[in-house]
């Protein structure tokens, strides 16, 4: 069956960035579609596709009168996290936005945790100079939020279309018009004056990740065959402290960094300091200072892991709930006090270029969220800056989109017949494996080349199942990381090349298209 909608906006993914920008819109009157690849939340027991629910330790956000904190100092954190790559133009207004959106999310019923005074409770993580992270449930704030969000969904005049999985943007003279779909069995069309990707991250281009399982790079895929502008596609941040389990692939637990904010502490399997020597916050540093910190450790022992020491952690159990729920569920338990950690592929610091508003260089074309490359992230995201960028830019993408003129219903081109897209499309595994080897934390110039060579050479694929259409999408999105990253020739943040190990003295962000089957600067 093949359906048209019409919608002021579409949006497609229903995290924090698609279904803020949706309440947003519609409080505004518009009509309004949002597609996900799941639901907008789901029943217990069965994984989100959002790392919105996923997400543990919180949101940074300066607290109006909080006397030790202003936005001056959150944005020189930022600055420094991000490596010399963070716009500081494009960030102080988000951040300085970071309140208000708070403000609505609680509105909308979203509750954050506070003491006995009623104050909220603020935690510390890597790269913080103070304690400026709002959390909700202990670590349960991603899920607590995307429960909030999906409620007041519900209650709007919003279509959510789950498991529907957009596969292509449809562009009429160079302008977005529409997204079309496949849900189950049908194919489907949105004709919108305004499309807003907000499809998250890409952590399956790796062999294990800890987001979940639809976080393929979409978004940057279909952004880049409507030939958008991405940027920043190198800086993939690993976070230093992914569950260890031996022989796992795919989505694994996640242990926050919150963990170490409330006094936990990396050893390698010898008892020694991870980050002693490396850098003056410790293993509070910046994310890829601590990862690389980790990676480092291992080879020196030749361990596959390093410790997280637990024990100074008061109470951890009901601190750490979702952490606990997750070690449990691995089949291991936190009665010894140390936990095995490993880096592991966490976050996509670059992505669909935007201005303040989302709008990204395609016209109707709008990107928020973990997709999008405000300029907030440079190199190196700070820690909770990513759930505060999906709602301040969620508000923003969907009052600036209220502008867009109307789309001519008869100027939509009609969705394919099933079956008739043929895309290269890598095996995923041996994709996943290529990337984890030579694209990870430490890159050269002959690993990266030989990736290329076996993604460029991708088999072409008919795509008719939502896995084929993700194979196609992880192939053209790792390509682009890997054109990125050859480009890049120094390390800098997340991107570390054993054959540049220097840091040039001015850091250029570099933009590039994909046109006739080659990326383009
Ligand atoms: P997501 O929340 O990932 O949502 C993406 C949506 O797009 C989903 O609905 C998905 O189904 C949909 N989608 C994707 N492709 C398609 C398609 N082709 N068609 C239709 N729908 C599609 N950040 C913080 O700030 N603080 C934290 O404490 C924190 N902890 C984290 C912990 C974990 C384990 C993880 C994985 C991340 C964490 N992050 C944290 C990062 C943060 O959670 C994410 O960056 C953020 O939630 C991304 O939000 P989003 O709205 O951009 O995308
Ligand atoms: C964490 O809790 O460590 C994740 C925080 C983040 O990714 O911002």
């Amino acid at each position: 069956m093949s359906e048209m909608i019409r919608s002021d906006l579409v949006v497609v993914g229903a995290g924090v960035a698609g279904l803020t920008a949706a309440l947003v819109a519609a409080s505004g009157g518009r009509s309004v579609t949002v597609l996900t690849k799941g639901r907008a939340c789901e029943p217990s027991g069965v994984e989100h596709s959002t790392s919105t629910f996923y997400a543990q330790g919180g949101i940074a956000v300066v607290e109006p009168d909080n006397p030790e904190d202003s936005v001056a100092l959150h944005l020189a954190d930022t600055l420094a996290a991000g490596a010399g790559l963070t716009d500081a133009l494009a960030t102080e207004p988000i951040l300085a936005d970071g309140w208000e959106a708070i403000a609505q999310l609680i509105d909308w019923g979203a509750e954050f945790d506070a003491g006995p005074d009623g104050r909220f409770l603020r935690t510390r993580e890597g790269g913080h100079s103070v304690r400026r992270i709002l959390h909700a449930g202990g670590d349960a704030t991603g899920a607590r939020v995307q429960q909030a969000l999906a409620a007041a969904i519900a209650a709007a005049p919003i279509r959510v279309l789950d498991h529907a999985v957009a596969t292509r943007l449809l562009t009429v003279d160079g302008r977005a018009v529409g997204v079309e779909y496949v849900r189950g069995a049908d194919r489907g069309t949105v004709a919108a004056s305004a499309v807003l990707l907000a499809t998250g991250g890409l952590g399956h281009v790796y062999s294990a990740t800890t987001n979940p399982s639809g976080s393929t790079g979409d978004g940057i895929a279909l952004a880049l065959r409507a030939g958008a502008e991405v940027a920043d596609l190198e800086f993939v941040q690993f976070h230093p402290t992914m569950l260890y389990v031996p022989g796992a692939r795919g989505r694994r637990t996640l242990v926050s960094e919150a963990v170490r904010g409330e006094g936990g502490v990396l050893v390698d399997v010898d008892g020694r300091s991870v980050t002693d020597g490396v850098h003056p916050l410790g293993d509070l540093a910046p994310r890829d200072v601590v990862a690389r910190a980790v990676t480092a450790a291992m080879r020196r022992t030749g361990a596959p892991h390093v410790w997280l020491d637990i024990s100074p952690v008061s109470d951890f159990e009901r601190r750490f709930p979702t952490v606990t729920a997750g070690v449990r569920a691995s089949g291991l338990g936190i009665d010894a006090h140390r936990l095995p950690v490993v880096p592991g592929a966490h976050y996509l610091c670059g992505g669909v270029v935007t201005d303040g508003d989302g709008r990204t260089s395609v016209p109707g074309l709008y990107a928020a969220g973990e997709s999008a490359r405000t300029g907030l992230h440079g190199a190196n995201r700070l820690a909770s800056n990513s759930l505060l960028e999906g709602l301040v830019m969620g508000r923003a993408t969907a009052r600036a989109s209220a502008s867009e003129p109307a789309v001519a219903l008869v100027a939509v081109p009609t969705p394919d017949t099933p079956g008739q897209a043929v895309l290269p499309a890598c095996d995923r595994t041996l994709l996943q494996d290529a990337m984890s080897a030579e694209v990870a934390l430490d890159r050269t110039a002959a690993g990266l080349a030989e990736v290329a060579a076996l993604l460029e050479t991708a088999p072409p694929r008919a795509v008719a199942t939502v896995a084929d259409i993700e194979d196609a999408n992880l192939t053209l999105t790792a390509r682009a990381v890997v054109a990125a990253a050859q480009a890049r020739e120094e390390s800098r943040g997340c991107h570390y090349r054993a054959d540049f190990p220097q840091t040039d003295e001015v850091g250029v962000p570099r933009r590039i298209r994909y046109a006739d089957g080659q990326f383009v600067a």
